[in-house]
């Protein structure tokens, strides 16, 4: 290694347990909007929170990705500094609500989600609203592939994990874009889990070994796709994306800020580091975390942190006094 980046700090084992206050700030204050119809301000709640706890971290984030330009809803915008300014240069993915209708719905599988790397090796895909997405575990790796009709997929995965077609569970967008996927799923007699929104919780619980769902296909948002990735080598699943414009001038958009339309992207190219870390915290009840509780003088999260280098996955139970929450 050159002196020069002997001299580079990179991203280190203590800034993710640091990161974790930020997502869990975010789902404590997002909890009383749970349920209450309104997502913009359950999404302002947890913007604000997840901002004001970056703050205090010393690193200095650029936020690669954000969200939250779809429906103008409050965000932490792309280009935007984040941390105490001192520290690593870290490359970041933020979503400090992934569910922002299922929160107001108070629906399950909401999600406050931080993905780091090191500067200058997440993909900026901000100028593509959407991506399709393949993510499945690590019998899928060199089996499945997104250029392949689903049907062979499925059969390829059921046969690499030992499982019949029909106890394989598909997670896909309940979406009507996914009308004709749907039903080639059902075709092959695989079985579905129909999101109503949330693919990120959806696509780690895919690349989790042991997990329920097999696989998540489909067209979701680009930022939920990068921040996935950051958790796909820890997980030794796979990832694979295609940027997915909704028009000529977000095409050409894209090409203009140097992304590849009509391109595989593999895990590496999303994410162009091992030096990665993927964080979230539940903010309602789901599969992969549990949601915010507050009993008596507590509140409650639970929280996943998983560090691409060393392949760990932390769940993080923490109880907060409310009375430092009013
Ligand atoms: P937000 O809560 O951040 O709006 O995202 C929810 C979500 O369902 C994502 O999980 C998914 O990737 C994306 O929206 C799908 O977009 P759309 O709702 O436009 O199909």
């Amino acid at each position: 290694m050159s002196e020069q980046e002997n001299a580079v700090q990179h991203p280190d084992r203590n800034l993710a347990l640091e990161l974790v206050r930020a997502t869990e700030a975010a789902a404590i204050r997002a909890f009383p909007f749970i349920g209450k119809g309104d997502k913009n301000a359950a999404d302002k709640a947890a913007v604000d929170a997840m901002r004001a706890f970056l703050g205090t971290v010393d690193f200095e984030g650029l936020v690669v990705i954000g969200e939250g330009e779809k429906d103008d809803a409050p965000m932490l915008f792309n280009g935007e500094l984040v941390g105490s300014g001192s520290g690593p240069k870290c490359d970041i993915a933020v979503d400090p609500i992934d569910g922002t209708s299922l929160t107001a719905a108070g629906r399950q599988n909401a999600l406050s989600v931080i993905a780091v790397s090191d500067r200058g090796t997440m993909l900026d895909a901000s100028q593509i609203f959407y991506m399709n997405k393949l993510v499945t575990g690590p019998e899928g790796v060199d089996v499945c592939d997104i250029r392949k009709p689903i049907g062979e997929n499925i059969r390829a995965l059921a046969k690499a994990k030992n499982k019949p077609i029909s106890e394989l569970v598909v997670a896909v967008l309940d979406r009507p874009r996914h009308d004709d996927l749907i039903r080639e799923i059902r075709e092959s007699g695989a079985g579905t889990r129909l999101l109503l929104d949330g693919d990120v919780a959806a696509s780690i619980h895919a690349a989790s070994s042991g997990s329920r769902i097999d696989i998540c296909v489909g067209i979701g948002g680009s930022p939920e796709g990068v921040a996935t990735a950051c958790a796909i080598s820890a997980l030794g699943g796979l990832i694979q994306g295609v940027l997915m414009p909704r028009d000529e001038q977000e095409a050409q958009r894209g090409v203009d800020s140097g992304l590849k339309m009509d391109y595989v992207y593999e895990a590496k190219e999303i994410v162009q580091s091992e030096n990665t870390f993927f964080i979230a915290t539940g903010l309602t009840d789901g599969g992969l975390l549990e949601g915010v509780r507050r009993k008596g003088s507590v509140i409650r999260t639970e929280s996943i942190v998983i560090r691409g280098r060393s392949g760990t996955i932390r769940r993080i139970v923490a109880e907060h006094q409310s009375s430092r929450w009013i």
